[in-house]
């Protein structure tokens, strides 16, 4: 009798050698999991961790109205494939949200993808060569480096602010410059308003600053220019007028917008979104067009039907978008007063952090951010340390939870040495 085969080696594995050493869950909900196992074992945590907007009991903030719209769908409509770029309604729809009737409409091309984070997939597969680099600011949302790692491609950055606290336009041109001159061209992700993790909105003047260095730089090669919107509705004012600044990119300039329903329609789980692409040439349109369907058709295929068809619905009947609008209306405010409240209370406090104006983030400055963190976990409060700052979600901090997230935040900043 043969003897059995010999036990695999725990240091050989059957992945392929990038895929064989990837880390095991995503730091934020490891951080979450960790908080929910300590509140369930009766200790008094505050959680502010997760990006999704909590009603002050803790319960997920959620819109009636779309709970509606999701079951009012026909179920056999549902059951069948929706067509590879998205349902053509629905498309329509996504922008018009986006641009409403502004020109630019009319130029622009869309897909649908489960989300922001695909629209974002999208747009590095079609818009970076494999082994090259996206461009970002310092201070981004994690995901953007997975999702360039996973597609073979890599991340780049500016630093976000200047000695001010502004946008740093003039690190953003100097990396812009730099990476057209190297790689002949740049996708420039841009996350604003309500920047994760900063909370940082652009204004309109440094929006404009940002579209005449982009329509100088694409005049040598291609500048493709996503500005990721998943929080828009949470900045105040409409999307549109976010755009108005990048109308005109230049010869080498396009446009592209992430559209998310996760934060907006507080429906995080149906995976609907799109990426949007402006450019005045109807051939490039269509060119793009095409290159987002391949694309869709080589990953996912084709998206949730029942949510495009529900999503459309809420915001094509005048009605029922009246009643987003409400619903919604009461999410934003319910976040505007913890906004309120941190300002006063950290402004109070002399915590450095950026312009907070609204969002579901705001990053608090520190020299040693894992021991901040570490400090304020003892105190059994849980933020999320990136480079440089803490992550502090106020999306899932009641107002009322403000002081002591600020007590805890000014004590981790002394264990941490400011
Ligand atoms: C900056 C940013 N972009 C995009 C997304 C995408 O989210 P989703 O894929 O749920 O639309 C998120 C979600 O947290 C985000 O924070």
């Amino acid at each position: 009798m043969n003897p059995p085969p010999a036990a695999a080696s725990s240091s050989r594995s059957s992945l392929i050698a990038a895929a064989a050493d990837r880390p095991a869950d995503d730091p934020i909900f490891a951080l979450n999991a960790e908080a929910v196992r300590r509140r369930k074992a009766g200790e008094s945590i505050l959680n502010a961790t997760l990006g999704a907007l909590m009603e002050d009991d803790g319960r997920l903030a959620v819109m009636p109205v779309v709970r509606e719209a999701l079951a009012a769908v026909d179920p056999l409509r549902a059951a069948a494939y929706a067509p590879i770029s998205g349902e053509p309604a629905f498309l329509e729809a996504a922008l018009r949200d986006v641009f409403g009737n502004k020109p630019r409409a009319r130029h622009t091309t869309t897909a649908a993808t489960p989300d922001g984070t695909n629209a974002l997939h999208h747009a590095i597969v079609n818009f970076v060569e494999p082994g090259q680099a996206l461009l970002t600011t310092d201070y981004h949302w994690g995901p953007y480096e997975t999702l360039a790692t996973h597609t073979g491609r890599r991340v780049e950055t500016f630093p976000m602010f200047d000695r001010a606290g502004a946008f740093d336009l003039d690190a953003f041109e100097r990396a812009l410059r730099d990476q057209v001159a190297r790689q002949g061209r740049s996708l420039v992700l841009l996350n604003t308003p309500c920047n994760n993790p900063t909370g940082y909105s652009l204004d309109r003047g440094e929006r404009e600053g940002l579209a005449a260095i982009v329509r100088e730089v694409s005049s040598r090669g291609t500048v493709a220019l996503l500005i990721d919107l998943a929080y828009a509705h949470f900045g105040g004012g409409v999307a549109s007028a976010q755009l108005d600044a990048f109308d005109d990119l230049g010869e080498g300039g396009v446009l592209l917008v992430a559209w998310t329903v996760s934060k907006a329609f507080a429906q995080y789980g149906a995976r609907i979104g799109a990426l949007l692409a402006a450019h005045d040439s109807e051939d490039e349109r269509r060119r793009i067009a095409n290159a987002l369907s391949f694309s869709c058709r080589g990953t996912w295929s084709n998206c949730n039907h029942l949510g495009m068809l529900a999503i459309t619905e809420l915001l094509s009947d005048p009605r029922k978008r009246v009643r987003c609008e409400a619903e919604r209306g009461r999410l934003i405010e319910l976040l505007a007063q913890r906004v309120r409240a941190f300002n006063e209370h950290a402004g109070r406090a002399g915590l450095r952090y950026p312009r907070y104006e609204g969002g579901f983030f705001v990053t608090v400055f520190t020299a040693d951010s894992a021991a901040c963190a570490r400090r304020m976990r003892e105190l059994g409060v849980y933020v999320v340390p990136v480079r440089g700052a803490v992550r502090v979600a106020l999306c899932s901090t009641p107002a009322a939870e403000v002081p002591r997230l600020v007590e805890a935040l000014q004590q981790g900043l002394a264990a941490a040495g400011g």
